[in-house]
Formats: structure tokens, sequence, C-alpha cells
């Protein structure tokens, strides 16, 4: 489950490399620390939309309404939306909401348990937990989830099946526009209903806050299943992890960010786009060109991190890239560190002797660049 083997070459030999991607366009990929670093806040790269990138001359150009999430929006408009966010994603409003966050894990293993054992933890806990949280902040319906899952998904994977990505965009941006009306019928305690009663010509645009809505579907959820599916595995997998985390709670804060860093969930899914050309390590990236600055490398890279591949619990200094970076880094971020914390932490209370089955291994999607279980049995 580490990062491809090829990437400890390629930042030695050729941290520039240029790539064919699955859809068949090319793209630069770029492998060190530093060059991801100052790649993802460098303002000569912008982060196109689904229907800018990849080109294709032969096809009209006005295709309808973009996806337009957060992550495409850029100036004014983008930073109202994330001076608005600041305080609903603050540290102090993520503290005040950890008992929720918690009654939310305990209600979802109260029903996994019910279950009876051995359980299957991917479906039972990992990947509802995070949806659920992110409902109750955000004033997404959690009962609505089978309608907007599969939608949500096919728009998060539009990288590797383009033509789905967009056939959907329609019909989420549908729905968050709906949301959105009832949220000013019937308000509620949550972050659409501020952002919506915000909402003036000059200030927050309605567009913004359907990006937000959007943006939430897409972001807000799966990648922190992802990595709380790793986080999971990599405690059961090597003797004596679990267990050591559990006897030992003061390990926690540096053990979530070791496992943010080490875990290579978000392997190459940040596609930037050049506006003007750049020259990096004598090669040079043209305007108009991609670029994948590749956070799951540069978070293995051993001259910043020592002995990179080795998971170290107690681990200092880690300044590790998987929120990214710059004006478009993880709003999330608080609240990621928040699920990961309190989903590990009632997990441990729990289930003290959790381990994996024998009979029955976990499951992967090896399709995905971003690898994560798609089931994990479990007794305890
Ligand atoms: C472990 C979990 C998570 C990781 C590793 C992660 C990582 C990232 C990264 C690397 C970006 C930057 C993308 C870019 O530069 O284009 C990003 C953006 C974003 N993330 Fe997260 N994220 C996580 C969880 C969350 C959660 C829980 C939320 C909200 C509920 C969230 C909301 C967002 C949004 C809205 C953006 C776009 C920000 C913008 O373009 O201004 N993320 N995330």
């Amino acid at each position: 489950m580490g990062p491809p083997e090829e990437y400890e070459r390629l930042r030695r030999e050729c941290p520039v490399a240029r790539v064919r991607l699955p859809m068949g366009a090319t793209a630069w990929y770029v492998t060190q620390y530093g060059d991801v670093r100052d790649l993802l806040a460098d303002p000569r790269l912008t982060r196109p939309t689904i229907n800018d990138w990849p080109p294709r001359p032969d096809e009209p150009t006005d295709q309808g309404p973009a996806l337009t999430t957060m992550m495409e929006l850029n100036g004014p408009q983008h930073m109202a939306l994330r001076k608005a966010l600041a305080e609903p994603f603050s540290v102090r409003t993520i503290q005040r909401r950890l008992p929720r966050i918690r009654q939310a894990a305990d209600r979802l293993l109260d029903a996994f348990a019910d279950g009876g054992r051995p359980g299957e933890l991917v479906g039972g806990y990992l990947e509802p937990f995070p949806l659920l949280v992110m409902c109750e902040l955000v004033g997404i319906p959690y009962e609505d989830r089978e309608y907007f899952l599969p939608m949500a998904d096919a728009a998060l994977g539009a990288l590797v099946t383009l033509e789905e990505g967009r056939e959907v965009t329609h019909r989420l941006r549908e729905y968050v526009r709906a949301l959105l009306d009832r949220k000013l019928r019937e308000p509620g305690d949550d972050m659409l209903t501020k952002l919506v009663r915000e909402c003036e010509p000059d200030a927050l645009r309605e567009e913004s806050v359907l990006s937000f809505g959007l943006s939430m579907l897409v972001a807000g959820y799966r990648t922190s299943t992802m990595f709380l599916g790793n986080a999971v595995v990599t405690l059961l997998t090597k003797p004596g992890r679990y267990a050591r985390l559990r006897d030992d709670r003061a390990l926690m804060p540096a053990a979530v960010e070791e496992l943010l860093r080490h875990i290579p969930v978000m392997n190459g899914v940040v596609l930037l786009q050049a506006v003007e050309d750049i020259e990096l390590h004598g090669r040079t990236i043209r305007a108009g060109e991609a670029v994948l600055p590749v956070i799951a490398s540069a978070n293995r890279d051993d001259t910043t991190f020592p002995h990179a591949d080795r998971l170290d619990l107690n681990r200092t200094g880690n300044n590790h890239l998987a929120f990214g970076r710059g004006a478009h880094n993880c709003p999330g971020s608080h609240l990621a560190r928040a699920e990961l914390t309190v989903g590990l932490e009632a997990l441990l209370d729990r289930y003290p002797h959790l381990h994996l089955t024998k009979e029955q291994p976990p499951t992967w999607d090896d399709e995905s660049p971003s690898k994560s279980p798609l089931t994990l049995p479990v007794d305890w």
C-alpha cells in the first residue's frame, strides 16, 4: 500500500518527468518535496476546470455549466469564500464540535457491534463516519446519501473517467441548488445556512456558495474515509502498533500527523495548469501545460524526512504536505485531523483487541491512483 517504487528513482534522476495520463493527455510529474511545496503555492499555476482540461479542439466550446468546485475558483470570489469559511472550519469551532463528532462515532460503532462478529469495518464505520460528520457540520442531509454519493464519486474520479464526470455535473449542481433554496425556507445550525444568509451581491455570491456545496460533496469526506481506512490497516498489519496507540494516547497527535504523511492517498490528485512558461531542473513547462505535483512522493522524500519510508509514530518536525499549500490548501484540515483522532480513539476504546481476520484479507481498489481498502473484515 506504499507509493509506487519508481518515485524514489524519479526524485533522484528525473524530478520533472513528462508522463501520459490514463485519459491520453500528457502532464509534468513533479516528485521532490521542495518543488511540490513551491509549485502548490505558485501563482503561475492555476487549477483548470474539468470542462477546460484536457483541451478537446473537436468539441464545441459551450458544454453547459462547469462543475466549478472551490478548487477551480480564483481571485476575489475565491478569497471571499475562503474568508467566510475561516471561522466555521477554525480550530476553535472544530474543538467545540468534538463531543458531537465523538457521538457520531459511537452511534455508528453501536450499530456496527449489533451486526455481530466478524464485521466489515469500511462499510460499517470508516466510510459513514466522515460522511456523517461532514453532513452534520455543512447541512447536507445524510439520508440523501444514496442519491448524491454515486454522482460525487463519479465527479471525483473525473480524471480517470472524464466523460462520466462531466455527465453528473449538471445533476449535482441541481441537487445543491435545491438544497440552498431549502436552507432559506428551513434554516438550520449549519454552514450552508450561514453562507446562504451572507449572500449579497458584493460579498459572497450565490455561485460561490453553490461551489462550496459541490466541493463538500467531492472533497469533504472521501479523502478522510481513505485516510482512516489506510490508518487502520497500517496500525493492524504490524504487530504492536495498534496496542501501542491504545496504551499511550499521548502519542495520538504525532501519530495522526505521521499517518497523514505516510499514507499515500494524495497521489497525483492535484492537477495544475501553467499560465506562463516555468523553468524547473532544466526543463521548460510551457504555458497551458498540465503539472502534477505528487504529494505522496514529496511526503516520502528522504532529504526532508529522515528514513521517510519508515512509519515513526513519534516523528517530530513533520512538515508533510498532505493538506496542500497556498491559496487552495485544505480548509478542512482541522476537521480532517479531528476525524482521524476521534475516529481512531472511539475504535481503540470500543475494541481494544481489534484485529484483521485470517480468513478474509482486505480488498483494495486497484484502479485508482489513491489506494484505500474497499473492505476490511475485522474481529475483536
Ligand atoms: C485526510 C483528509 C483530507 C486531506 C488529506 C485533504 C487534502 C486536501 C488537499 C491536498 C487539498 C488541496 C487541493 C489543491 O491544491 O488543489 C484540499 C482541498 C480542499 N479540501 Fe481537503 N483534505 C482532507 C479532508 C477534507 C475535509 C474533511 C474537508 C471538508 C469537510 C475538505 C475540504 C476541502 C476543500 C473545500 C478544498 C478546496 C479548497 C480550495 O480550493 O480553496 N478536505 N484538501
